[in-house]
């Protein structure tokens, strides 16, 4: 009998994956270009597990039952395409392809199409939570042909995390057509360097307060109790008190972060529609200063910082209201970006939705997140979420501490860019009449850009010859 689904690539997330399905029931059919590592793997693979070994494509292909799921777990980009290429000649149209790497939203949408050509159904999915998801339950965020949802809607849902009170709520669904689905996945992983940057300030402002590895784990661990619940604070506490020869292990890892390239995307596609992604676009910029480990350590005997220790009044219970003022900031950010490319690229994203597929699985699976469900609930067409009574409440409760964080930091010469820029996120966003009239003035000054005027209709624009030596020519006015 032919197997219930195909997968193809075998590294961590991929043969993770395959235990997953089977473990619920499925047979599986798995190549891998390298076919030592097939055998390899399906030899560890239990007997109540059906996991079926091919040698080649054409093998692969015939053992699928139709219409095939076909499931890639490559490295994102050309190795995707070739993949595709090498199967389109052998599949059958109405087969389904389901790529679950992080592919960039763009080669999703082109994908979708140049499959659909052949007749044959592409979704392209965000699948997280790293090797533990894959195996026990990722989030799993499928988007493209929509007609294949049906013929793989019970099988991701059953390999998905689970979520909700009864934990009963699968941690996947519809996202949408085209690459919304690879799209929300690469929100999440922007999401996630945010996350990861807010609690790496937390960390150092920590340490400047004196406050060891070990005890910082405890502090970790208690803030894991309450609103800041997520699984990256988890992790958090268990990595401060792993210690390696009675030492703490953090103090010996070298302060440079590696990058895929998720964070950038996310951070160009904000760019690109105009939203302020201001958060992740400090922690993309972050981990890029970080690699610059040897430039640092000459900076840092030249460039001169305050002389002041960090002011002894600031507590950890400041630096918790920090971190949590932080990610909720980052989370409107993020969801603003989602509501405008939503709407931009026709995608009909259900932002609910797509917060109760974070709730579990995941890597940015926090307890928080059910809060933004709820308020996407209650309101879909919510302007924004830091106008849902919940989390005016929250911030506004919350914003003294992390005032309080970046003014002691800054103070001490402590970078904090997320901090800071989620302060000044929420400053701006709070400021009913801010400075850009004076920016509006400067280009309409050196380029007669024009302007509006708050005593005039929006929509009117106006020039003024401001040292008395420009002609009546008007630059055109337009928004990027
Ligand atoms: C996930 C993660 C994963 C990502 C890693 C590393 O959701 O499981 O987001 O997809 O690849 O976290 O990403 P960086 O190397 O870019 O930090």
């Amino acid at each position: 009998m032919a197997a219930d689904v195909g997968l193809i690539g075998l590294a961590v997330m991929g043969q993770n994956l395959v235990l997953n399905l089977a473990d619920h029931g499925y047979s599986v059919a798995v190549y891998n270009r390298t076919t030592s590592t097939t055998e390899s793997f399906v030899a560890t693979t239990t007997a109540d597990q059906d996991v079926r070994a091919t040698t080649t494509l054409a093998e692969f292909v015939d053992s699928v039952e139709r219409p095939r799921r076909v499931i890639l777990l490559v490295k994102a980009g050309p190795a995707v395409d070739a993949v595709i290429e090498d199967l389109v000649g052998l599949l059958d149209a109405g087969d389904i392809v389901i790529d679950g790497g992080n592919s960039l939203y763009t080669d999703t949408e082109r994908r979708v199409e140049g499959l659909a050509d052949h007749g044959i159904r592409f979704i392209g999915s965000g699948v997280s939570g790293g090797e533990e998801g894959a195996r026990h339950g990722p989030s799993i965020m499928p988007g493209g042909s929509e007609e294949a949802w049906p013929h793989v809607r019970d099988m991701l849902q059953a390999i998905a995390a689970k979520a909700g009170p009864a934990d009963d709520e699968p941690c996947c669904d519809w996202i949408g057509p085209g690459g919304s689905g690879h799209y929300v996945k690469m929100i999440h992983n922007g999401i996630e360097y945010g996350d990861m940057q807010v609690l790496a300030e937390a960390y150092l402002v920590l340490t400047a307060m004196g406050l060891s590895p070990a005890a910082q784990a405890e502090i970790f661990a208690e803030w894991n109790q309450g609103r800041l619940q997520s699984y990256l604070v988890e992790i958090t506490s268990g990595i401060l008190a792993a210690t390696e020869d009675g030492s703490a292990l953090i103090d010996v890892i070298l302060d440079a972060a590696g990058q895929k390239g998720t964070g950038k995307w996310t951070v160009i596609s904000a760019m690109e529609l105009g939203q302020p992604m201001m958060l992740v676009t400090e922690a993309v910029g972050a981990r890029m200063l970080s690699s610059f480990v040897d430039t640092r350590a000459r900076a840092s005997a030249l460039l001169q910082g305050p002389s002041t220790a960090l002011d002894p009044a600031l507590t950890p219970s400041d630096v918790a209201d920090a971190v949590y003022a932080a990610k909720i900031t980052s989370y409107a950010q993020g969801f603003m970006l989602l509501a405008d490319a939503s709407n931009s690229r026709e995608w009909d994203l259900d932002l609910a939705s797509i917060a109760a597929m974070w709730r579990a699985g995941c890597i940015i699976r926090a307890a928080f997140l059910d809060d933004i469900a709820h308020a996407y609930r209650d309101a879909p067409l919510l302007e924004n979420l830091l106008f849902d009574h919940f989390f005016t409440d929250a911030i506004n409760g919350a914003a003294v501490g992390l005032r309080k964080t970046v003014v002691a930091a800054a103070a001490a010469g402590v970078p904090v860019p997320a901090y800071a820029s989620a302060l000044t996120f929420y400053d701006g966003f709070r400021t009913a009449r801010g400075s850009a009239n004076l920016i509006q003035a400067q280009r309409d000054y050196f380029g007669a850009h024009t302007y509006e005027r708050i005593d005039k209709p929006r929509g009117e624009w106006f020039h003024t010859d401001w040292a008395g030596t420009g002609g009546t020519a008007r630059s055109g006015s337009y928004s990027a």
